[in-house]
């Protein structure tokens, strides 16, 4: 792996930092949660206010950072993980803090409650969340009509769909292809979930042949949506766990190829702890932060290598600096996201990222960001 410094601002604790991260880490992590992001939904909302915030947090224009995907151009490459808005209520709020797309969710076609509280856990000392939620969210039928009365998406928003907790894994296909019936309108790319560890047995519809037939099964639904609302397929994607071992990321690399899907997001949490200090460590659930970031980053460079490059991957798990960033970038990701360093860091982090990633092409001679994906493949060879 490289080593660099650059991109590491050594910069001054933000407003965040100062003020606001002492009083939301006094609350319960998950009312810490719903009071950001109830706050950013209302924020979004009022008139003024998403201007107020774009000043704030908002990224400059960096041209050498906008990335053309999916048929879409991202104004640069950061945007939000999955988790973080689950039933879509903050799009414009998030939008406004500088985020160039957004993935909400995960969604599942009817409400449900998710895990027993508590479920979410801060590790400071590690820089890391254990969370234990279990896809709590309003149903796709909400998500619909929120996004319905959004209006234009101020960014791209991807809809990530999962299945129920009661719906047993031979008849998941139902509940993907129902949120993608309720959901197509209003999603400008889908993201197959199969990777959260806090839905019993969801991870093995990664492999084998389950994951071949999930994944025909929603890019027939795709093919049906697209017909019936006259326009073209929209992108879906897959997102994996960070726990899978060389032979099944082959496995999941050549099903994916085979079945058209537009790219994969890597990764979600882990089950793996190993290092932790806190106390909470020993917390079942996914742990996502500075722990991940390697793990993370490696099976975003088996893919690339096992694709060839020719499947655009989005990368996430980690990703606290611009450092962090571009390894991934240099690892083969096109796109990024985050979510713990913005419990940690606060809104101030994307835009951080993005000057240090100008700063790092500029430093390495690449005229654009997409000179940079997977750079270190071609480094290697050599
Ligand atoms: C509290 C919490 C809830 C999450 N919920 C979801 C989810 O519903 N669907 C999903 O695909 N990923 C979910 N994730 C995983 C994130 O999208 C992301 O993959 C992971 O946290 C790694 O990124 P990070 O280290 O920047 O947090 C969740 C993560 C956290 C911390």
């Amino acid at each position: 792996m490289r080593e660099t410094n650059e991109g590491k601002t050594p910069s001054m604790p933000s407003f965040y930092e100062t003020a606001c991260k002492p009083l939301l880490f006094c609350l319960d992590p998950e009312k810490a949660h719903h009071l950001v992001v109830g706050g950013l939904g209302i924020f979004g909302r009022m008139p003024g206010a998403a201007e107020l915030m774009s000043a704030a947090w908002g990224v400059p224009d960096l041209p050498e950072l906008a990335v053309e995907l999916f048929g879409f151009r991202f104004r640069h490459p950061v945007g939000l993980a999955a988790g973080m808005d689950k039933d879509a209520k903050a799009v414009r709020g998030f939008a406004a803090i500088g985020l160039a797309f957004l993935e909400v969710g995960t969604v599942t076609p009817l409400g449900q409650p998710g895990n027993e509280k508590p479920r979410l856990f801060r590790l400071p000392s590690d820089g890391a969340l254990i969370n234990r939620m279990g896809f709590n969210n309003e149903g796709a039928e909400a998500m619909a009509s929120r996004l319905g009365r959004l209006g234009p998406r101020p960014v791209p928003v991807a809809v990530n769909i999962g299945k129920n907790k009661a719906t047993p894994n031979e008849e998941a296909e139902r509940d993907y292809r129902k949120c993608l019936r309720v959901l197509y309108p209003y999603g400008d790319l889908f993201v197959v979930n199969v990777s959260s560890p806090n839905t019993p047995d969801l991870r093995r519809l990664q492999h084998g042949d389950d994951l071949r037939k999930l994944l025909d099964a929603v890019r027939d639904e795709i093919r049906i949506q697209a017909e019936r609302t006259g326009g073209p397929e929209k992108p879906v994607l897959v997102k994996i766990s960070p726990d899978n071992d060389d032979t099944q990321l082959e496995r999941i690399a050549r099903t994916v190829m085979e079945s058209g899907v537009a790219g994969v997001v890597c990764t979600n949490t882990t089950i793996e702890r190993q290092g932790l200090t806190h106390r909470h460590a020993a917390e079942t659930g996914g742990l996502s932060g500075r722990p991940l970031a390697a793990r993370s980053t490696e099976v975003i460079r088996k893919m690339y290598a096992l694709t060839e490059g020719r499947l655009p991957i989005i990368g996430v798990g980690g990703i606290f600096d611009a450092a962090g960033a571009y390894e991934k970038i240099r690892a083969g990701a096109s796109l990024l996201e985050v979510y713990t360093a913005l419990v940690y860091k606060g809104p101030g982090v994307v835009k951080e990222i993005c000057r240090g990633l100008a700063e790092l092409l500029r430093r390495d001679g690449f005229a654009r960001l997409a000179d940079a994906v997977g750079a270190d493949h071609r480094q290697e060879r050599r």
